[in-house]
């Protein structure tokens, strides 16, 4: 394949480095395609293989350097390029900072938003740079080793420490090593999270195991670990200690959550601090404003809404979070103002279209909200968070579309070192 020389304009969704190739190796007519080099940051002359041929564009790999960008650090990871976890450790933090903004701005003009809605855009909120993560998922190969999978790929990359994760799970990471052997073919994946107290681990086996399986299993993981769960094709078959992690949901700790091991819970817990905060305030919530939580989770954000005196409505597929956030309502005292219902945001949206409210929240997963906008109740406001910058373009035009005018944009570092960013956007009705 040929070698080329790229000049990168800028970092694109997903994390690698795009530009144009101004030179090349051999007689193929490859000049000005644009073409994608991971690794890379706006600004770059470089040279990199080729590896990928598109009608439109090219993929490379990093060869050389040529003319580094003043944002180029020493990645603090060793396994970073080889790991897939991190995509953006060779920027510094602010070249970061500044990277995730262009890349929300660049995605926004290439889906043809003017003016108008790119002026709405804040700079992006800040997390710690590295030990911020709070839960992580590991897997297991058929050697039994731990570690990540690489970018793209199912094989391991065996670790012994992880920079972004907290300093709570690089302590249990030499014991989980430990523990590879005796989980060789039965555990394929190990997730572990942590609250104040510690961490917990899940143990997951996609197999039916037997219970003499499950006894070797639990008996190995007694010698290095304090609480762990097993679960087998999904199914918890056993384990030890605490199951349930209890995150505080302000700075003062006067109000709580209590969420499952297991099942969705924020990974960066000072940038959901600050997101917590942003959500309370762009709301503007008085006594007795009537908000709509869909995707409500164990009550992340209707709890902290519900004690600024919202009266919250909370839906929720997932069974075991509904009974939390019931739960987390009851042991906060905050029962009278928060309803929750377990349900698709699809089915609830189809049932209530009569209803209406002064807030409407919504926090789905990557796929976003999609037809969903189509059906939203009547609300004099619309909180949008999203995860997925893809995703979040597409629902922007959506959601104008049917009506909202956008307030505001403000993206939050919830994935530092990586490509993802967290989105809140906030919209009124057109008059
Ligand atoms: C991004 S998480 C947000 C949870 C919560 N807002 C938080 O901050 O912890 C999305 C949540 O939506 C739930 N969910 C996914 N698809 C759903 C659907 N179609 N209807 C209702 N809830 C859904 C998941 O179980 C998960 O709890």
């Amino acid at each position: 394949m040929p070698i080329v020389t790229v000049n990168i304009r800028n970092v694109a969704f997903g994390g690698d480095g795009v530009g144009e190739v101004t030179e090349q190796s051999d007689g193929s007519d490859l000049l000005g395609i644009t073409t994608f080099v991971p690794f890379t940051a706006a600004g770059e002359v470089i040279s990199a293989r080729v590896t990928e041929r598109k009608k439109q564009y090219l993929r490379a790999k990093l060869i050389d350097i040529l003319e580094p960008s003043s944002s180029r650090v020493t990645p603090e990871c060793e396994y970073f390029e080889n790991c897939g976890g991190c995509e953006l450790q060779h920027l510094s933090y602010q070249g970061q900072l500044d990277a995730k903004f262009e890349m929300i701005k660049g995605s926004l003009r290439a889906a043809k938003f003017g003016l108008d809605t790119i002026s709405k855009l804040k700079p992006v909120v800040q997390s710690e740079p590295y030990q911020y993560r709070r839960r992580i998922t590991l897997h297991v190969n058929a050697a039994g080793h731990v570690g990540f999978y690489q970018a793209n790929s199912r094989s391991v990359v065996s670790i012994e420490s992880c920079a972004v994760a907290n300093k709570e799970i690089n302590e249990i990471l030499p014991k989980l090593k430990l523990l590879g052997q005796s989980l060789l073919g039965r555990v394929s994946s190990i997730l572990v999270e942590t609250d104040e107290v510690g961490p917990v681990v899940i143990l997951k086996s996609p197999y039916a195991l037997t219970s003499t399986e499950i006894n070797t299993i639990l008996t190995a993981a007694k010698k290095h670990l304090k609480n762990v769960t097993l679960l087998a094709c999904d199914k918890d078959v056993g384990g030890f200690g605490r199951k349930i992690l209890e995150l505080p949901l302000n700075r003062q700790k006067t109000l709580n959550l209590q969420v499952p091991a297991g099942s969705f819970s924020q990974v960066n817990w000072e940038v959901n601090l600050k997101l917590l905060e942003k959500v309370v305030e762009v709301a503007n919530i008085k006594a007795g404003v009537r908000v709509l939580d869909l995707f409500s989770g164990a009550g992340n954000f209707s709890l902290p809404l519900a004690r600024a005196g919202a009266e919250v409505v909370a839906v929720e597929s997932d069974s075991r979070l509904v009974g939390f956030c019931r739960e987390n309502a009851n042991r906060c005292g905050l029962a009278k103002k928060l309803t929750t219902l377990e349900s698709s945001v699809e089915n609830y949206l189809q049932a209530n279209k009569a209803k209406s409210f002064d807030v409407l929240l919504a926090d789905p997963p990557r796929s976003g909200l999609g037809a969903m906008v189509r059906e939203l109740p009547s609300a004099g406001q619309l909180i949008f968070i999203s995860c997925q910058l893809s995703s979040f373009v597409r629902d922007l035009r959506m959601i104008q579309d049917r009506g909202w005018r956008l307030e505001t944009i403000i993206p939050f570092d919830m994935f530092a070192q990586t490509s993802y960013i967290e989105i809140l956007s906030s919209f009124v009705r057109n008059e």
